[in-house]
């Protein structure tokens, strides 16, 4: 039978290039002992002078090597035995007991190796080598080290292959769903193999059963297809992402050898030239965010937690769709995903190789040589997710229209459509950079015919165009500015600020997908800035005031948000950004002057209130984006802004000037965490005043302290140009915040966090780990 256990734990670590270290007699005893997932560039120093530079954040790269202890039972011998990797950056090498598994290039791909050749009952070394000294290789923070998880596979000798159950629905109505599902089994030849596959619904109850024998062939891999039919399907749906499961059994000779479990979703999802996307058939606006793999302060070894967190932000703020900018992502940001109702863009590659003008970044020489087995892997890995409803190949890969990115694209395309054929594939292209729109648009129409989906980065103006010329190639908006659309260079007369503007306009545009939804690290042209800070969030999880515009936009909930500008008007660094905008009211030193601001809104009209005097009501419809603009002198008290429909009042919003810090407050996302060595808890700091009221302009170092079976992950406060370490047990607020990611250890316990800074009262917060 199936066993998959984590191999996460109590692994010895050295930075640093150690030849030899893969012999089984090394002598680690001076290493570092580890769990996975681990993030050697997170730990620093940030430097002016990092090799990877702004790209890879001021971080470190380098040489690093793992060694793990395995016993293994004289019985695991008897069967399959294989170790996964979800993910290593980059350039690495397993070794077994000495013996060389392979090397694996690319960074963002999960692979395994299979264990039987080399494996011997009792203790075995696995021993892995990481190279990420050739910096930069990513135009962003890729981290380094064994960042994902590592898995141990035990089954019988005659077993399904990894990644050998694909389930796909090709007739998916209310009434029926058939469910196909191929298994890929590996048997010597000659052998009596049967096939059991059951379906279990969502609650868990079994629905029907399907058993197919034959014989095993002569090549060792046997394929069974089984197509299995469901009356009443529950179908898989942003709201109720209901997951059913098939259930596999292995007989040979009657003996049950392999039996493991593959969670699906029965969904139909579509891209259609006239109607947009379509999920089940009804048709869905993507309201989507581009990510990246980093979470901030944990940098690249990102706890499933803080990954769900981060959905839960999106979730809440109307986001609907997630495009894993620009590889592979975790299998468990995928499970999320699955369980939380995201649609994804599943993409495998950014900027390939071999572009003369984009070549500066990728000295990393993978994707000529392995793209095949890059996307195969992604393919094999991900195809059941019923979260995923189309690929991506690549990310800006050079300039559209022209001969070498058609032709890239094109056998990218195929090879998608032979090995995994029930999605629709694209590739998001960059903006032409062609003298004339005319010309613009004709690059990219050259392009989008070669894939089933167009995905434009940054190209509204374009839209009516492409489409015109190209109404049967389905298009979607692959990256947009997050606040202001391009207008410099393809003005039009009108500019509504508003990358969301385009998307409701037209049936045929499926949607967009900001830039970003949450900050990143790297990709930075300047020190010590260590990130991109154009996301709705930033790296703590804490909105940025202009979040609330999009999800006025996203959601139907009546909403007003006010927000204040900090700057003038023009100060918009480049279109990635937002204006500079505070959601506060504390501004000593411009007593009576004139401060702007806008409510964000999506009600009717909005009257403002100032210290319980109205300023007035404004017609939201009278300003683009509906997001009204106000001009009031400043004195300290209350700003309230109260949102109708009509007459009625259906929202509000209030900021206040708040007193002088008091205090230190602890706010965590929760405070029971499972005793696994994996859950975390996201711990605020607050400084507050004597009402508890936030204070914005009062930032001081806060020292942190943890008692208990945890420990501090990671300190953070959302500003990428703050030099403190992310690891640590300091942070300086900003605006009167700051983050600790507490983690548990493998114990249960009571656990307490205390926070202290200068000239304000300190604060203590229990949690507690209990049992998984
Ligand atoms: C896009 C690119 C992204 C990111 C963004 C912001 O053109 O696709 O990866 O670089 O610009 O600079």
């Amino acid at each position: 039978m199936r066993t998959r256990d984590s191999l996460d734990f109590d692994w010895r670590f050295a930075l640093g290039d150690r030849p030899g270290a893969e012999a089984t007699d090394h002598d680690d005893g001076a290493w570092r002992d580890l769990s996975l997932p681990h993030d050697f560039s997170i730990e620093g120093p940030f430097t002016k002078d990092a090799p990877g530079g702004g790209s890879h954040g001021w971080a470190p790269g380098g040489i690093g090597w793992y060694r793990k202890r395995l016993t293994l039972a004289p019985r695991d011998l008897e069967g399959a035995i294989w170790v996964e990797f979800d993910g290593v950056y980059e350039k690495s090498d397993v070794w077994l007991n000495g013996h060389h598994l392979g090397r694996r290039h690319y960074g963002y791909s999960s692979f395994h190796y299979d264990l039987r050749a080399h494996a011997r009952a009792g203790e075995n070394l696995l021993a892995v080598r990481v190279d990420n000294s050739d910096l930069p290789n990513c135009r962003w923070y890729s981290g380094s080290g064994i960042y994902r998880h590592v898995w141990l596979v035990r089954t019988g000798a005659v077993h399904v292959e990894r990644s050998g159950t694909y389930v796909t629905t090709p007739l998916v109505s209310p009434e029926l769903a058939e469910v196909r599902v191929r298994t890929r089994v590996q048997a010597p030849r000659g052998i009596a193999l049967e096939l059991v596959t059951r379906i279990v619904d969502p609650g868990g109850g079994e629905l029907t059963t399907e058993t197919t024998r034959a014989n095993s062939s002569d090549d060792q891999r046997t394929t069974f297809v089984q197509t299995l039919r469901i009356p009443a399907p529950q179908l898989w749906s942003l709201d109720e992402p209901a997951l059913y499961s098939a259930l596999t059994t292995v007989r040979a000779g009657g003996t049950t050898t392999d039996e493991y479990s593959t969670p699906f979703g029965i969904r139909s999802a579509h891209f259609d030239a006239a109607r947009g996307f379509l999920l089940n058939g009804v048709g869905i606006k993507l309201k989507g965010v581009c990510l990246h793999h980093d979470g901030g302060a944990v940098g690249a070894a990102v706890p499933e937690r803080v990954l769900e967190r981060r959905l839960e932000l999106l979730k809440e703020f109307g986001c609907n769709a997630i495009r894993t900018a620009h590889n592979p992502p975790a299998p468990e940001l995928l499970d999320l995903c699955d369980r939380m109702g995201f649609l994804v863009i599943d993409e495998a590659f950014d900027k390939w190789e071999g572009q003369p003008d984009e070549a500066w970044w990728m000295k990393s020489k993978s994707f000529a040589s392995d793209w095949e087995d890059d996307l195969r892997a992604m393919l094999e890995r991900d195809a059941n997710h019923p979260s995923i409803v189309l690929y991506s190949v690549g990310n800006e890969t050079g300039e559209p229209g022209s001969e070498a990115v058609n032709r890239t694209i094109e056998r990218l395309v195929g090879f998608v459509h032979r090995e995994e054929p029930s999605r629709q594939v694209t590739c998001a292209l960059v903006l032409p950079r062609a003298a004339t729109f005319d010309e613009r648009v004709a690059q990219v129409v050259s392009s989008a015919r070669l894939m089933d989906v167009l995905g434009a980065n940054y190209q509204e103006p374009l839209y009516e165009a492409i489409h015109e010329q190209a109404p049967d190639i389905p298009l979607l908006g692959t990256e947009a500015f997050k606040y202001y659309r391009s207008s410099r260079e393809l003005r039009t007369g009108f500019d509504p600020q508003n990358p969301w503007y385009d998307v409701p306009k037209h049936p045929w545009v499926a949607g967009q997908f900001l830039w970003v939804g949450i900050d990143y690290l790297g990709e930075s042209n300047r020190w010590p800035l260590r990130g991109y800070p154009s996301g709705l969030f930033d790296t703590c999880g804490f909105a940025r005031p202009e979040a609330w515009f999009h999800r006025s936009v996203w959601r139907d909930e009546p909403l007003v948000k006010i927000a204040v500008f900090t700057a003038g008007p023009g100060d918009v660094a480049n279109a990635w950004y937002a204006p500079s905008l505070a959601a506060h009211w504390n501004f000593a030193g411009h007593e009576g002057k004139l401060l702007r601001l806008q409510t964000q809104t999506n009600c009717e009209s909005v009257e403002l209130v100032v210290n319980g005097v109205s300023h007035g009501v404004r017609r939201s419809a009278d300003f683009p984006n509906r997001a009204v603009v106000w001009f009031v002198p400043w004195t300290p008290g209350t700003l309230e802004a109260v949102g109708r429909n009509g007459a009625e009042i259906v929202a509000r919003d209030a900021i206040r000037t708040s007193g002088p810090a008091v205090r230190l407050e602890l706010v965590a996302d929760r405070l029971e965490l499972r005793a696994d060595g994996r859950d975390v808890s996201h711990v605020e700091v607050r400084v507050v005043d004597g009402a508890g009221v936030l204070v914005p302009d009062a930032d001081r170092s806060i020292e942190l302290e943890l008692e208990g079976p945890g420990a501090i992950l990671g300190v953070d406060n959302g500003d990428l140009e703050c030099e403190e370490p992310y690891r640590g047990k300091t942070r300086t607020t900003r605006g009167g915040r700051c983050l600790a990611i507490v983690q548990s250890k493998r114990k249960t316990g009571a656990l307490e966090l205390r926070a202290e800074g200068a000239g304000v009262a300190p604060a203590r917060l229990k949690l507690v780990t209990s049992r998984p």
